[in-house]
């Protein structure tokens, strides 16, 4: 942290509820000791002196939060689109998830990613690494490093991926294990270890039952996928047909939310049983749009889980998604949205921007605690946009311009970051 008490001044938008903005023009963001202390039109007299950083007309969002990303897919983004899931894992990702042994491989890698997630509006993500231990803790200290809020995984496999990706069940488990200590010995500010079993196809129920009990020593939360891709689905059902649906084969293993905090990406075909369990265990749901259009898995309901109040937040994907940038995410979500109501199902009507910019704010930010928005008690998460870039001919008000923003903005429109209340490097 920079300093114990800073003010940001600008145009200050932050999700009220899933449906409704709330907008401070030319107003006052105060952050005291990382948090959000309030957000006011006129500075209260006992914070005169205080120092302000003026940003004159840009508007100042909450940092986005992206639930799912890989690491090390950033280097094969964009390539490799046409094919369905599990090919696609097959031929593209193993492969390049393999390279990851090589230190000096991921090194290069990873300073990639990290070089660009720092410089794009996300403040927090969940982040898969690769199976390999020193690979995976570097790309925490690089996170560290970059001052992002992130949790990352060092993944679990033990079956159906090739010899030279595939862990033996008890060293996926002792990995694991010396992982966390060594995560535990680093002692960093904002980076945290999340167990994660790639997803049920390869993990064996030992190894589901080596990590339960990893996480409750350690009370560790998960990330996996589900239901993304109905090929994946069935198989889910030969490998477990004791399941009563695929989140069942995690819940069995009490790796489904319930005790243990989680995230599961995609749920493009859950069934009513499987929303039904995920409500009840406070599962978050990472909509990945993007990616399900690249892989052609299917468009999720994302209207029928927030109409259920399910927490759902969104994820770039990468690889699956081509991109870090999570205002591309957002459009992704509503224009994916349309056309599922237009082809599919004209029950859900399609999401709004306020929507998907909560999902990419507070809905997502819920699964760090209290992160994503501007109430008071918020980690200072700060995100400044300028779009002078995006000309217009006509004034336009302040939700016009965050609109404009999630279908236009890149890492050009950002002025400055800030996470848990320090100033993030943007070179
Ligand atoms: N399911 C299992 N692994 C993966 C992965 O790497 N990407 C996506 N999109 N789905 C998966
Ligand atoms: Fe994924």
């Amino acid at each position: 942290m920079n300093e114990s008490i800073f003010i940001l001044k600008g145009n200050i938008v932050y999700s009220k509820s899933q449906t409704e903005l709330a907008i401070c023009e030319h107003g006052y963001l105060v952050c005291r000791e990382g948090k959000v202390e309030g957000v006011y039109q006129t500075l209260p007299f006992r914070l005169g002196g205080t120092p302000i950083r003026d940003y004159g007309d840009c508007l100042i969002i909450p940092g986005l939060v992206d639930l799912h990303v890989h690491a090390p897919q950033y280097s094969f983004r964009g390539l490799g689109m046409d094919m369905e899931l599990l090919e696609w894992l097959e031929t593209n990702t193993f492969p390049e998830e393999a390279k990851f042994e090589d230190i000096d491989y991921a090194e290069k890698s990873y300073k990639i990613f990290a070089d660009n997630l720092r410089r794009s509006a996300t403040a927090r993500a969940c982040i898969f690494a690769t199976v390999h231990r020193p690979a995976t803790l570097l790309l925490m200290d690089m996170l560290e490093k970059a001052g992002l809020a992130t949790m990352v995984g060092k993944v679990n496999m033990d079956r159906n991926c090739p010899e030279y990706l595939c862990e033996e069940t008890s060293e996926s488990a002792e990995e694991t294990l010396e992982w966390i200590k060594d995560v535990n010995h680093r002692k960093y500010a904002s980076t945290r270890p999340i167990l994660t079993p790639r997803f049920t196809p390869s993990c064996t129920d030992e190894l589901m039952e080596e990590l339960k009990k990893i996480q409750m020593r350690y009370e560790l939360p998960l990330q996996s996928h589900l239901s993304e891709n109905q090929s994946e689905i069935e198989w889910v059902k030969e490998l477990c047909p004791w399941s009563e649906f695929y989140g069942d084969a995690y819940d069995r293993f009490g790796l489904f939310g319930a005790d243990c905090p989680t995230i599961m990406a995609h749920c493009v075909y859950s069934g009513d049983k499987e929303i039904a369990r995920m409500k009840e265990n406070g599962v978050f749901i990472a909509h990945c749009p993007e990616s399900n259009m690249n892989l052609a898995s299917g468009i999720a309901p994302v209207r029928k889980y927030l109409e259920e109040g399910l927490n759902v937040g969104l994820g770039s994907d990468v690889a699956g998604g081509t991109t870090e940038n999570m205002f591309r995410c957002m459009a992704h979500a509503i224009q994916a949205s349309k056309l599922r109501w237009r082809i599919q199902d004209e029950r859900l009507e399609a999401l709004t921007a306020e929507e998907v910019f909560y999902m990419a704010t507070k809905g997502g930010g819920a699964f760090f605690g209290k992160a994503g928005s501007f109430e008071e008690g918020y980690e200072f998460d700060a995100v400044v946009l300028d779009d002078v870039r995006l000309a217009h001919p006509q004034p336009l008000d302040i939700r016009s311009r965050l609109e404009r923003l999630i279908y236009l903005a890149d890492e050009r429109e950002i002025r400055a970051k800030y996470v848990n209340g320090g100033e993030i490097d943007l070179s």
